[in-house]
């Protein structure tokens, strides 16, 4: 406040990612309009913009719930409307970040199946032609995610198997214990669903893997989004 060439327009806050229940937006919301007061009381600052960041859980797995977030946000703005007459300070404007609770259910990524590895008594392994580098996310912090061998979804899955990349890395696991078609076989394609978020932004050239392509789909319509990279993409900066 007290430097002339930076306007204070109000205060920021970001709880986390992967937030089920509205009780802890309801909680950031009461800490950070609590802050607002304390400012005001204090130094006359009144807060004209009041942003909570994003967080919002999307379903990765069937045992995440769906949560609807047109109630949570009805819940947490009456809350706020509620604290600030209770306070008695000005309405804020409100500005939520939200991220993956937009895109994340809008992509999959399709794999091809190369090695199918069973080894007896110890466990089995799809290989796909790709993995960590495409997705990082359970070689990272192991997400969980839904797989599903696309071209024979209506097959009973009694083969468990570790779904892994082909990066030569004992860590390129992009899915342990998926359950899988016991004839998943080379050339079959594997759907690892909901990585519309946080995935291609993610994806590196680690052990110089080339990137894949992303493409568009809708009703009537389909194109490519991102070109497939090539080994040419991949030196072009070696000099
Ligand atoms: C400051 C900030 N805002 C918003 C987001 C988006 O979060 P999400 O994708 O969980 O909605 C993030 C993600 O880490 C963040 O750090």
């Amino acid at each position: 406040m007290g430097l002339p060439n930076i306007e204070l327009c109000g205060f920021h806050c970001h709880v986390g990612s992967m937030v089920f229940d509205s009780d802890t937006f309801l909680r950031s919301a009461e800490i950070m309009l609590e802050f607002c007061a304390l400012m005001k009381n204090k130094y006359g600052y009144v807060t004209r913009i009041l942003d909570l960041g994003g967080g919002y859980g999307v379903r990765y797995v069937e045992s995440q719930p769906v949560i609807s977030i047109k109630d949570n946000i009805r819940q947490v703005s009456q809350f706020i409307k509620d604290k600030c007459s209770s306070l008695n300070i000005a309405l804020p404007s409100l500005r939520l970040e939200p991220g993956r609770s937009i895109v994340a259910d809008a992509g999959m990524t399709l794999y091809t199946v190369g090695t199918v590895k069973r080894i007896t008594g110890y466990k089995n392994y799809v290989s796909i032609d790709g993995g960590m580098t495409d997705n990082p996310r359970y070689a990272l912090y192991g997400s969980q995610y839904t797989v599903v061998t696309a071209n024979k979804a209506d097959c009973n899955c009694e083969l468990k198997a570790d779904l892994v990349g082909r990066c030569c890395e004992s860590g390129d696991i992009v899915q342990p214990d998926v359950m899988f078609p016991e004839s998943i076989c080379r050339k079959d394609i594997v759907a690892v669903l909901t990585t519309g978020a946080y995935n291609y932004s993610m994806a590196s050239n680690y052990n110089r893997i080339p990137r894949p392509a992303v493409v568009m789909i809708n009703e009537n319509d389909d194109y490519l989004a991102v070109k497939r990279e090539t080994l040419e993409d991949l030196v072009s900066n070696d000099l």
